[in-house]
Formats: structure tokens, C-alpha cells, sequence
């Protein structure tokens, strides 16, 4: 395979160059895109030095097989359609595409078959809607009637503006990215806000889960809060189930669900989980205030499996699917 990597530089970049090294992709060329402010720095894949190339409209007239994107909104829009006018299959981690209806927006643990032969673009899920949904995917046999999202997000989710804001607040200096300091302190904004209240990272949580688990009407909310965490998002979630359950049915149905790891006596934090690729489940109970209620607690690596492995694992399964077609 032959695959572009833009944005490979960046927090979820190099985590895309780590993942495609360690999980043994047959990878005949790699090529690193970035903006000019990288020019004349270098990238190591499998003991090779790769160097960085600065972005622009012919960037993927060579021809690649994939296209990885991690470069903000704005860079896919403009440039996820040339890569795929190129010939590229382009994984984008940006928000740019996933409503896009005709863009399939994939948990491949899950909906792989949203994936036609013609498309150009495969959107990434957001990084707390990836490891909400996977648990829910467990659960939809029982029903979905309502869910109920809170997270706290570690601030690696912002990418490196937002490590170097809680290094910044670390040596007693203010936050230049975050609305207030992170350090000691939680803030209950991620991303802008909009006209009912809610935040876009709220708003993408409830139209990227209904999108990828096919429930167009599936009644959710949330609240999605930044941590002063550097890695791991955590997500309490609470689910109200159209029909009843037992307790141990629940949990054997979540340990069998590709992609999660099941805590039964203990429980998962940001600092257990990160650097792996499951979805680590604890704490699941049941919630008595309403009937057929459950309460679950969900941490992952959100640069790993939030972003770089998912879209690892999308091309992965795509090859594999090809070579068995
Ligand atoms: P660069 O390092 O050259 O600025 P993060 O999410 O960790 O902040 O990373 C963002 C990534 O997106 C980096 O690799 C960054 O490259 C890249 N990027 C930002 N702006 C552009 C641009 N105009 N063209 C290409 N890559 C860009």
C-alpha cells in the first residue's frame, strides 16, 4: 500500500505513523504532509527518515492508496476531495464530512458495511463518540430507548494546543488556547456553543451516534466537559432500555463485543488505558430511578483509538475485505 499521512506533524499524525508501524500494514511508501512551518523536518517510519512535505494541490498526483487527514476542518474541506479525486480511499479525522450523508462515518467495529466500493471519503467519528458507541452497540438488542451522555475530556483532545496549555498552567502560566486554566480546574465547553445551549462537541456526540448505530431517532443528550487530563477521555454513560434485562446477560453481551475490554470488579481510568486500543468497560450497574436503567463507565485513549487506530483499523479491514473479494 501507498499512504499519505496530512497532518503528520500533529498529536494524532504521529500517533497514525506509530499505529500503521506496530500493527505490520504492508506499506510500500509513506509520505508525510504537513504545513510549511514543518519544511526540512523529518519523520521516522520503520527505521527510515521520511521528510516532511508541505501540503498543496498536487500533493497526491503521485497516487496513494489511502489518505489519512488530521490537519483541522478547513484543510480537509479543501483538500480530502482532491485526494480523492486522485484515486486516494481518504480516512478523515476532521468534522468536516461526517454528516455528510453521502459519507459514510465508521466505527469499524460496527457499520464497515456503511463503506460502498465507490467512496472517496470514510469519515473518523468524533474521539468520545467513538467509545460511547461500541458499548451501546452491545446493547442494542436490548433496545435503546434514551441516553444520557457526561464526559471528561483529557486535553490531548485539542491537540497539541492543548497539552501546552496545561504544560503552560504546570509552570504557573496562563491558558492561551482554553477560555480559563485547565490546570485545577474543569471547564464545561468543548468546542463553540449554539443558539439552544448546547456545545458542537455536545452536538456531535448526538448526531454521530445516531449516524453510526442507523438510529435517526434515538432520543440522546450530553454534556461534554474538558479535564485536566493529558490523555484518556472518560464517558459516564446512562441508558434507559426499551426492555428489561438481567445484569449478567448486559455484561456478557459487552464482553463479547468486539473492541471492548470488561472490567466486572474493578474499573478503568485515563491513566490505566492509555497507550491501548480497546474500549475499557467498568462499573456497569443498574440505574433503579427509571425502569430498565444502566449506568456505564467508559474510558479510552482518545488519540489512539478516538482517532489514529480507528482509522488505522478502518484501512486494515478494508485490505482485508479487498484481498477475501
Ligand atoms: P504543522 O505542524 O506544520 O503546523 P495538532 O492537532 O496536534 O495541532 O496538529 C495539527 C496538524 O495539522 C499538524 O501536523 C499541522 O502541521 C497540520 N496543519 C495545520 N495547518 C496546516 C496546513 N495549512 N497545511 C498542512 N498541514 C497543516
Amino acid at each position: 500500500m501507498r499512504i499519505a499521512i496530512v497532518g503528520a506533524t500533529g498529536l494524532v499524525g504521529q500517533t497514525f505513523i506509530k499505529v500503521l508501524e506496530e500493527y505490520h500494514l504492508n506499506i510500500s511508501e509513506l509520505a508525510c504532509f504537513a504545513s510549511s512551518r514543518s519544511a526540512g523536518k523529518t519523520i521516522h517510519f520503520n527505521n527510515q527518515a521520511i521528510p516532511v512535505e508541505v501540503l498543496d494541490e498536487h500533493s497526491f498526483d503521485r497516487g496513494f492508496d489511502y489518505a489519512l487527514f488530521s490537519a483541522g476542518g478547513s484543510i480537509s474541506e479543501k483538500y480530502a476531495p482532491i485526494a480523492a479525486k486522485a484515486g486516494c480511499i481518504v480516512v478523515d479525522n476532521s468534522s468536516q464530512w461526517r454528516m455528510d450523508p453521502s459519507v459514510p462515518l465508521v466505527v469499524p467495529e460496527i457499520n464497515l458495511n456503511h463503506v460502498q466500493a465507490n467512496h472517496g471519503i470514510i469519515a473518523n467519528p468524533n474521539c468520545s463518540t467513538i467509545q460511547s458507541v461500541i458499548p451501546l452497540n452491545a446493547l442494542k438488542a436490548w433496545g435503546l430507548k434514551r441516553v444520557v451522555y457526561t464526559t471528561y475530556q483529557a486535553v490531548s483532545g485539542s491537540g497539541q494546543k492543548g497539552v501546552d496549555d496545561l504544560e503552560r498552567n504546570l509552570k504557573q502560566l496562563p491558558s492561551t488556547f482554553y477560555p480559563k486554566n485547565i490546570l485545577h480546574n474543569v471547564i464545561p465547553q468543548i468546542d463553540v456553543f449554539l443558539p439552544n445551549g448546547d456545545t458542537k462537541e455536545e452536538r456531535k456526540m448526538i448526531d454521530e451516534t445516531r449516524k453510526i448505530l442507523d438510529l435517526p431517532n434515538l432520543s440522546i443528550t450530553a454534556t461534554c466537559v474538558r479535564v485536566p487530563v493529558l490523555n484518556g477521555h472518560s464517558v459516564a454513560i446512562n441508558v434507559e432500555l426499551e426492555n428489561d434485562f438481567d445484569l449478567n446477560d448486559i455484561l456478557d453481551a459487552l464482553a463479547k463485543q468486539e473492541g471492548i475490554r470488561l472490567m466486572r470488579d474493578a474499573y478503568p481510568t485515563p491513566l490505566d488505558v492509555s497507550g491501548q486500543d480497546a474500549v475499557f468497560v467498568g462499573r456497569v450497574r443498574r440505574d433503579d430511578s427509571i425502569p430498565n436503567g444502566l449506568h456505564l463507565w467508559v474510558v479510552a485513549d482518545n488519540i489512539r483509538k478516538g482517532a489514529a487506530a480507528n482509522a488505522v483499523q478502518i484501512v486494515q479491514k478494508l485490505e482485508e475485505k479487498r484481498h477475501v473479494i
